[in-house]
């Protein structure tokens, strides 16, 4: 696995067009885009990376995924009464289809979705509790301590999250949100700014990998279900490409992370800041594609 991982890194970090970085969140516009790292943690404990695996790098959108399964364990299937579970075949920002479908969003990855799980786990308490609770599901999940939020990230998001606004009073205007959208968008805005490293973010996937000495933080139920939605929905519009691609779920971030899920073997996490013509990181992506086909790791 470590001579897998190296290869791949070094043809990585090698490649002269390593995607743009995303210039909507000024706090992530200067971060150089040649950086990659690639982690794996095996279901038998062993953790294996290369290239900028130790670099913090903010999870963004992979935060979907904590705040999902946060928001499952406060409010329980309720949620699916709020939001959908089809792939939207729009970007992650889209609005167009929340009129269209009465303020109920696709799924819990596309962003309104995604407000819609912070809501859910919220719940009536006040964000500093939530987010105290989301980081508490994440360290223990990595079993790191460390795990923090960028407090400039979330504020530099804030400030410029218009889109996020959007979204979210066209939500409460459908009645699909508890607490009000500064709540929400501030809570929304602190969860993407969880800052992890790919070692630590491998470490934080394996409550989704289906093997004994994992750390048991949802239902087997629910975590095959939470793997269910990152294979359709995790990649926004690119999702059908990194099925055909991968063959592993997985979900995406704007700061150039994926955490990809091999359901019983390993949590993978592979970052570059470059992104694809989706959002997604473009060098990751391609790792993605080469480390499924050297090991075979396709659920196909
Ligand atoms: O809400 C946003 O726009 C960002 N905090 C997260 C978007 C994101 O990561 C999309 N993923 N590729």
């Amino acid at each position: 696995m470590q001579s897998l991982l190296d290869e791949i890194a070094a043809e990585a970090l090698a490649d002269p067009n390593p995607g743009s970085v995303a210039s909507y969140i000024p706090e992530l516009a200067g971060i150089d885009p040649h950086q990659f790292g690639i982690a794996v943690a095996l279901a038998n404990g062993e953790v294996y990376s290369a290239g900028h695996a130790e670099v913090p790098f903010s999870i963004q959108s992979v935060s979907k995924v904590f705040a999902l399964a946060l928001a499952l364990g406060r409010v329980g299937d309720q949620i699916w009464r709020r939001v959908g579970r089809e792939p939207s075949g729009l970007s992650f920002d889209s609005i167009l289809l929340l009129e269209r479908e009465d303020g109920i969003p696709r799924n819990p990855f596309i962003n309104a979705g995604a407000l819609v799980a912070t809501d859910s786990y919220l719940a009536g308490s006040q964000p500093r509790e939530a987010l105290g609770e989301l980081l508490r599901f994440i360290r223990a999940a990595a079993d790191d301590e460390r795990i923090h939020i960028n407090e400039r990230v979330a504020a530099s998001e804030i400030e410029t999250g218009h889109r996020n606004f959007s979204l979210a009073h066209y939500l409460a205007s459908y009645g699909n949100l508890q607490a009000s959208v500064e709540k929400v968008l501030g809570t929304y805005c602190h969860q993407c700014a969880v800052e992890m490293t790919c070692r630590q973010l491998a470490l934080a996937g394996r409550f989704l990998v289906d093997a004994p000495r994992m750390p048991g933080l949802v239902s087997v139920e629910r975590r095959r279900r939470i793997n269910a939605l990152m294979m359709t929905c995790g990649h926004y519009d690119g999702s059908g490409d990194f099925a055909f691609r991968v063959g592993m779920p997985g979900k995406s971030g704007v700061g150039g992370g994926i955490l990809v899920i091999s359901p019983s073997r390993a949590a993978i996490a592979v970052w570059s800041p470059g992104l694809n013509r989706y959002g997604n990181s473009k060098l990751g992506t391609e790792a993605m594609e080469r480390f499924a086909h050297r090991t075979g790791w396709s659920v196909f």
